[in-house]
Formats: C-alpha cells, structure tokens, sequence
C-alpha cells in the first residue's frame, strides 16, 4: 500500500502564523505537525510516501525529510498548485501510486491512542473497497458527517451539514483500493470549487464498498485548525510525554521498532540532535527496558 500525505493549502484560518510558511511545517510541541501524519502512515507499516503540498513549501519539506532513506523509508514529492480539493491527491498522485491501494492522510490530522496502529493494520490488510473513520465530535458541522442506522451501517456522509445527522465526523485518513483514481477523475467540483473527499466517499457507498470504522472515545483525534486547537494539541503532547516518558509520532523512534532501520542508525540521528531532549530521548530507547 502507498502512503500520501496531502499538506498544501493556503493556511488561511491560521493568518498571518502561515503567511509565510505551510501549517505542517509550524510545531505541536515539540515536532513538525507534519510528523503526527507521517507516523500513522509509518504505523501502518506503509514505507513508500508521496507529500503534497505547494510549490513554495516542497523544498522545505525536502529540507526537514529529505528522500526518507534516513528512516527507512521513501519519500516523493508532488506539487499541488491551487488547492483544488483533498480528492486531486488522487489525481496528483496517480503514478505514484500505480496499480496499488493507497491511504490518504491530511498533514494536519494528528492522532494518538492504544490500539491504533492494531486498527491502522488491520484496515490495511482487510481492505475491501474504502474504509474511513467516525469520530464523535461535539462541533460535526466543521467536518465530513456521517449517518448511520440502528445497525450502525452507513446511510448517508454529508460535508459540513448545516443540521448534521448524527455527532460523528469523518477524520482526515482514509484508506482505498485503486479504483479511487478513477472515481476522483470522474467527480466534478463542489459549490465552492473543490473535488470533495466526501464525494469520493459517497461513490464507495453508492457501490456498497465503504466501510466506516468508529474511533473510540479512548482515541484522541486532535484539532489543529485554529491557533487554541494548536497550543492545546500541544500542551496534549506535552502532558502525556512528561508524564510517561514516550515521545507521541517520533519517526526515528517508529522506524527503530518496525525494523526499518538498525539501532547504529537510530544512535547516529539522535547524535545529529544530541543537544536536544528529543535527540536524547533517541539515543537513550536501545538502553531502555521498554
Ligand atoms: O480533517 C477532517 C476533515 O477534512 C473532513 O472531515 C472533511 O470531510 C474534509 O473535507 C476536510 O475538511 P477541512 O475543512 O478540514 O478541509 P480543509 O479544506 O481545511 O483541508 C484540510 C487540509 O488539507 C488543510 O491542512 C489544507 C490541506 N489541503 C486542502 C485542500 C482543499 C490541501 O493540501 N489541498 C487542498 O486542495
């Protein structure tokens, strides 16, 4: 399976904080965002990454991430140059993702919780058609919503519902065979000019192909969309790394445990940083009894 991390648009809601630079390039505590992002798709298992994003903010992303070698992994790069809706990544990313099934995540989407990269497996390897996450929300007019019936099967997905139907919204990571390419080349663009995620979502369903799988409320899926959602995902990560000792989305640390790359290898990048907690923190877990 191919990886994409879809991290252009115009950052207007968070002006002037990304007047000059992407949102996922700017820290949740102590990382990138687009860190968070980048390990779930690690925790997936997916090696082989394509980041989108605008053509002023590819050479910083190369910059920060480089080809991936240095984790493992492969990273390519694609440029987005109007933010044309989340479904063009399909369309951007087609022979990137050639004949394979693919996960999309948006670079601001950050998630924490036991049990997730179980889930974010098992959705990978039993992938039939589409399968999305709902998450209940106390605000499910900002998002994707969708509606189900007393059996919990899907009836209807809405995007930002005037009266949404049910409190669940629809997260920003989504995973989908290879017939997406074709059904993202088919839609046409909403009222306000996009090729709408949902739509992508409503032709799966419309086949009887999409799979919504509930997050649990011990599931923490963190809002980054306003200057409070980030200093409080931040203070989130901060909390619960002073707390337990366990850094939240470190790459070199995800790398290190899948096998992506040798213990020499995870000591050197935390040498590179040695001046710092979090290169500390890389070279202390080969010692750690964790
Ligand atoms: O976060 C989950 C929500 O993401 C879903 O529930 C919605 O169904 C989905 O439409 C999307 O809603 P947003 O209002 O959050 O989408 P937004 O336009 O803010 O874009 C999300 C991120 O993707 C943002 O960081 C910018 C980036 N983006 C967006 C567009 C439209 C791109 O890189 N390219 C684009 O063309």
């Amino acid at each position: 399976m191919k990886g994409i991390i879809l991290a252009g648009g115009k950052g207007t809601r968070l002006y002037p904080m990304t007047k000059v630079i992407s949102k996922q390039l700017l820290p949740i505590y102590d990382k990138p965002l687009i860190y968070y992002p980048l390990s779930t798709l690690m925790l997936a298992g997916i090696q082989e990454i394509l980041i989108i994003s605008t053509p002023n903010d590819i050479p910083m992303y190369r910059q920060l991430l480089d080809d991936g070698s240095r984790l493992g992994i492969s990273i390519s790069y694609a440029v987005q140059y109007e933010p044309k809706g989340l479904a063009e990544a399909f369309i951007i990313g087609e022979e990137f993702i050639g004949n394979d099934p693919v996960c999309l995540i948006l670079g601001d989407n950050v998630f924490f919780g036991q049990y997730f990269t179980d889930i974010l497996q098992k959705t990978k390897n039993e992938l039939c058609g589409a399968t999305i996450f709902g998450y209940a929300v106390k605000n499910p007019r900002d998002f994707g919503v969708v509606e189900f019936d007393k059996d919990y099967h899907v009836v209807s997905i809405e995007e930002k519902p005037e009266k949404p139907k049910s409190n669940y919204a629809v997260p920003g990571l989504y995973f989908y065979d290879n017939q997406v390419i074709g059904i993202a080349k088919n839609l046409t663009p909403s009222a306000r000019g996009e090729l709408e995620i949902t739509d992508v979502n409503k032709a799966y369903l419309e086949k009887g192909q999409l799979k919504v799988s509930l997050l649990g409320r011990g599931m923490a899926w963190l809002d980054t969309g306003t200057p409070t959602g980030m200093m409080k995902a931040s203070q989130f990560v901060e909390n619960v790394q002073s707390r337990q000792g366990f850094y939240i989305s470190c790459p070199e640390e995800i790398a290190w445990r899948r096998g992506f790359i040798t213990t020499e290898r995870l000591i050197e990048l935390g040498q590179e940083l040695a001046m710092t907690d979090y290169g500390k923190y890389l070279i202390s877990l080969p010692e750690e009894n964790f």
